[in-house]
């Protein structure tokens, strides 16, 4: 990495900056860990906004490690409904199991064992380090490395786990070079995090002048805003073709379990057969499942995005009498809403008004 160095001036800066524009959120009103480390782990990959209502259902429910570890996964994914990347709730209840078994219940206090808990990766450890704890750790994901590229200039490929740990190493050294109070170690973390997230923005969106670091960032000094950060080219999402069944009997619909592993592990869906069906060829599947289709009709199509994956579903209503529940869910209108049913069907979902 050839560029410039992250200098105590520009950490004073960012920090003033901060105190002045801090986001008002609910995570910030308590350096508990617990709650650090849950509002973390949901925020990555998913808008503060949408995080805010669902962190404080979260914890009204789960307040506590010890509760977190007993919770019903059925109960967990509802909690976790709509957030996405759901193993990441199952890593938190898989850790919070940890924690109470090899540490008493308590989250460590330290960077080291943090790091070596199951989901809790170098940004995870790094950040609960930080703002729960004041330990001068470095916390860096894609918001802190848009940020550093740009100030510092650097032109490595923040897609490669390389440029992450030179970003880190940058902030050891300064943590190392620059003793700081922990109230200025959680100001600065926090700090980084609401420049990447309001004011130091990606795709020709960058505020900057309204930055604090106007006068001292190359990318801004040079131009080159809208070039900084560099990312390597993104994999191509595959296309999965798909038909939804959408079995019905009177007001209740038929879900199904998906399998323990993989894609959307667990959860509830309605079943799907790949590729696009025929009207007759749904209605031969439902009768391969054992049920008779009364009534079928086509419902709107609909396209949901994972990282590497893009589903186009096609839909059928089917209408069908005397639903048996071997290896299936039966549920009403109603119960659906107490499932965690994911996004990918939620254009179905909101047809059937189940969703506000
Ligand atoms: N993004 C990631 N972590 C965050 C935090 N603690 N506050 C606001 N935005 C964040």
């Amino acid at each position: 990495m050839d560029c410039g160095t992250f200098t105590y001036e520009a950490a004073e800066c960012l920090v003033r900056w901060y105190r002045k524009n801090k986001r008002d959120l609910p995570w910030r009103k308590t350096h508990d860990a617990y709650a650090v480390w849950i509002s973390e782990i949901m925020l990555q990959q998913t808008r503060v906004e949408a995080v805010i209502d669902k962190y404080t259902a979260f914890m009204q429910e789960l307040p506590d490690i010890a509760a977190l570890a007993s919770v019903e996964d059925d109960r967990l994914m509802k909690l976790w409904e709509g957030l996405g990347y759901y193993s990441r709730a199952r890593n938190l209840k898989k850790c919070a199991a940890v924690i109470m078994a090899r540490h008493h219940g308590r989250i460590p206090h330290n960077y080291e064992e943090l790091l070596a808990l199951p989901g809790i990766g170098s940004y995870t450890a790094g950040a609960i380090s930080a703002i729960a704890f004041g330990i001068p750790a470095p916390a860096v994901d894609g918001n802190v490395m848009r940020v550093l590229s740009r100030l510092l200039g650097s032109a490595d490929d923040v897609k490669e786990p390389e440029t992450k740990k030179n970003f880190e190493n940058i902030l050891r050294e300064f943590y190392r070079d620059h003793p700081c109070s922990p109230a200025f170690v959680r100001n600065l973390t926090q700090g980084f995090m609401d420049l990447g997230a309001s004011v130091c923005l990606p795709n020709g969106r960058a505020k900057c002048t309204q930055c604090p670091w106007q006068e001292r960032c190359a990318a801004c000094k040079n131009n080159l805003t809208d070039v900084l950060p560099v990312r390597g080219k993104a994999p191509e999402r595959r296309l999965e073709e798909r038909t939804l069944l959408i079995i019905r009997d009177g007001d209740s619909f038929l879900l199904r379990k998906r399998p323990e592993r993989g894609l959307l592990a667990g959860l509830y869906e309605f079943p799907g057969i790949p590729g696009f069906c025929t009207k007759e060829e749904a209605a031969d599947a439902v009768s391969a499942m054992g049920y008779e289709p009364l009534q079928i009709h086509v419902l709107p199509e609909s396209r949901h995005l994972f990282t590497h994956l893009e589903w186009h579903m096609h839909a059928y209503e089917i209408r069908v009498s005397g639903i048996h529940e071997e290896n299936d869910l039966l549920i009403t209108k109603r119960e659906l809403l107490n499932r965690a049913i994911p996004s990918a069907f939620r254009t179905y979902l909101e047809y059937y008004s189940l969703r506000q």
